[in-house]
């Protein structure tokens, strides 16, 4: 079997053309413009990047960006207050704190004191417990992908087998939660679990969110699973750099019934869906109809 190639590329440019659709309606409807505030403190090269791109593509599909860049040194009370600030401002429907913060900084604390309707990363805890509990919430942008695309590929997920192979809290432990909604039979494995190949060769769907370079062979992959692929580990082949997943994709795709690739798979979905909650976080603050198909 070859796999068919879930192209995350075309998925997320599809989820964008319809919040655009969206915020043009609100736009027009109701005078309303949603708006994303993105804080990066510090000058981490990667995190300047993905703060670059989700300002960009915030503007690209109508909505109002607002980007607060913070000297790496700020005073954890200094970024308190500015959270406090964009909790209390009208035009702003999502906030997001770009992670890692420096060291001097408590994540918890920071991710905790922004307004929990506008949290767009779903880090909240109170948007943890929602989730976990069936409620409405916020819902991490990175699972929500994936939910997304599994949804479009399989129509309903009931009962289906799921193994998600790692336990972080913005990828593993939500996603988990999201499948187990969807009436998956659900199993979160990690470092520490016992024959993790025979665990996997029981699923139906196969989330991969540990950060290891092709850790997932194929023969780990029972003939015609989904597999959803989140890792993006830089690595030297040949002496040239090149990104990998945590799937080895040419022997999982052998046996795969779909699958995600590295680059153009999960990784592209990650700011439409930021976009998506934003735009779901502005109609429920201004008590309007939710888009469908663009929320958990
Ligand atoms: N850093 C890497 N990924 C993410 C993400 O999804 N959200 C935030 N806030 N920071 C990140």
């Amino acid at each position: 079997m070859t796999a068919q190639i879930i192209d995350g590329k075309a998925f997320a440019a599809k989820v964008r053309a319809e919040v655009a659709q969206h915020v043009a309606q609100m736009k027009a409807a109701h005078g309303i413009t949603p708006g994303l505030a993105v804080v990066l403190v510090g000058e981490d090269p990667a995190s300047q990047v993905y703060v670059r791109s989700k300002g960009k593509q915030t503007v690209e599909v109508g909505m109002n960006s607002f980007e607060h860049k913070l000297d790496a040194a700020t005073s954890e009370a200094d970024l308190l207050a500015l959270i406090a600030q964009l909790n209390a401002d009208p035009a702003v429907h999502g906030i997001l704190v770009q992670l890692p913060l420096p060291g001097h900084l408590n994540e918890d604390l920071v991710i905790n004191a922004i307004a929990p309707e506008k949290d767009v990363d779903g880090f909240h805890i109170s948007n943890v417990g929602l989730l976990a509990t069936g409620q409405k919430a916020m819902v991490p942008c990175t699972p929500l992908g994936c939910l997304m695309m599994l949804r479009d590929h399989h129509g309903s997920l009931s009962g289906l087998n799921a193994v998600v192979i790692g336990r972080s809290n913005i990828v593993g432990k939500p996603m988990a939660q999201l499948l187990l909604r969807d009436s998956c039979t659900v199993t979160v494995a990690h470092s520490r679990t016992k024959d993790i190949a025979d665990v996997v060769r029981g699923a139906d769907i196969v989330v991969a969110a540990v950060g290891r370079a092709e850790m997932v062979p194929g023969d780990w992959i029972k003939p015609g699973a989904t597999v959803i692929d989140v890792g993006i580990n830089r690595i030297e082949r040949d002496g040239k750099p090149v990104l990998v997943g945590d799937c080895d994709f040419d022997s999982c795709a052998a046996v795969a019934g779909a699958i995600t690739p590295v680059p153009g798979g999960v990784g592209p979905m990650t700011i439409a869906c930021l976009l998506a909650n934003t735009l779901t976080a502005c109609a429920r603050a201004n008590g309007l109809d939710e888009p469908q198909g663009l929320t958990a």
